[in-house]
């Protein structure tokens, strides 16, 4: 069962027993050239979760990352590492395939989570995807497998066929999208939700409303919206390439938003989607 966050929780943990950090470093649209940077800098600060994919073209400075920080006491062991297996090698073989390059790249003996990075519905391979997954999750590759982007059906489907609740499904949510219908379903499923996009690409940093509340509180606007995820039991990965925007990210433990802040940032809903649409996103290039 996803556990909900309260203020001063900083692990999730999930249906199969493993916890996740909470607040992980995103690396989405980080360019290959700064990300060993920005991860070094993560871990200094003290992440212990990194998430990316193999669509991102990074997983090898991920890589160098964990090895570089390996030597100076931040052990493999000590880091939850995350990334998703591309939608063109959805399949059972080309899963597998797929999982052992991403491995490569990333240098490491095992996965702490692996996820399925799109539905596809129209190419309908999921549920063949997933039972690779648990194939390696049995093997002792992965520790915990889930899914991005899947909408109720897709979920139900998956479940269905495989006799498997995925560990995580991980979605675009942030407060102009903050997606409760899909929390339900995963608080019944008992998945753990985690957001990507969790400041709305940077669109919400100047929002008045969570530039009032930042104020009130002392805090940063990032910080507010990281804060509120926390609050609401997400798993969240802001991405940021700069060391002192990456550290204040993290500290987001010692302050808590009330009711009030909740109820004013919930009024910013108003459906805003910033990137594709599960139901009809069939891309595989
Ligand atoms: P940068 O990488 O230059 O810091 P999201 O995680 O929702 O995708 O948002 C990422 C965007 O928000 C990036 O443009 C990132 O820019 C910016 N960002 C992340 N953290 C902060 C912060 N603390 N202050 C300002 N901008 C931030």
């Amino acid at each position: 069962m996803a556990s909900p966050s309260n203020s001063s929780a900083s692990t999730v943990v999930l249906n199969d027993g493993h916890s996740i950090p909470t607040v992980g470093l995103g690396v989405w649209q980080t360019p290959a050239g700064e990300t060993e940077r920005a991860v070094r800098a993560a871990l200094d600060a003290g992440y212990r979760h990194v998430d990316t994919a193999a669509a991102y073209g990074n997983e090898e400075e991920v890589g160098l990352a964990l090895a570089g920080a390996a030597e100076t006491g931040v052990a493999r062991d000590d880091v939850y590492v995350v990334t998703k297996l591309w939608n063109a090698d959805q399949g059972y073989d080309s899963t597998l395939r797929a999982f052992d390059l991403s491995m490569t790249k990333l240098g490491l003996d095992y996965l702490d989570l692996y996820l399925v990075h799109w539905p596809l519905p129209e190419v309908n391979r999921f549920v063949d995807t997933f039972r690779a997954f648990a194939h390696l999750r049995d093997q002792g590759r992965i520790r915990s497998i889930g899914v991005s982007n899947f909408e109720p059906e897709h979920l139900t489907t998956l479940v269905d066929a495989t006799g498997i609740v995925p560990a995580v499904n991980q979605i675009e949510l942030h407060p102009l999208l903050p997606q409760p219908e899909l929390r339900e379903v995963h608080a019944k499923m008992g998945i753990a939700t985690e957001a990507w996009s969790p400041l709305g690409q940077g669109s919400l940093l100047e929002n008045a409303t969570v530039v009032d509340i930042a104020e009130a509180h002392g805090k940063t606007p990032a910080q507010v919206l990281i804060r509120w995820h926390v609050q609401l039991g997400n798993i969240v990965i802001p991405k940021s390439v700069n060391p002192d925007r990456i550290a204040s990210n993290f500290d987001v433990f010692d302050f808590a938003l009330s009711d009030s802040d909740m109820a004013s940032i919930a009024t910013l809903d108003d459906g805003t989607r910033l990137g594709p649409d599960p139901r009809t996103f069939n891309f595989t290039g």
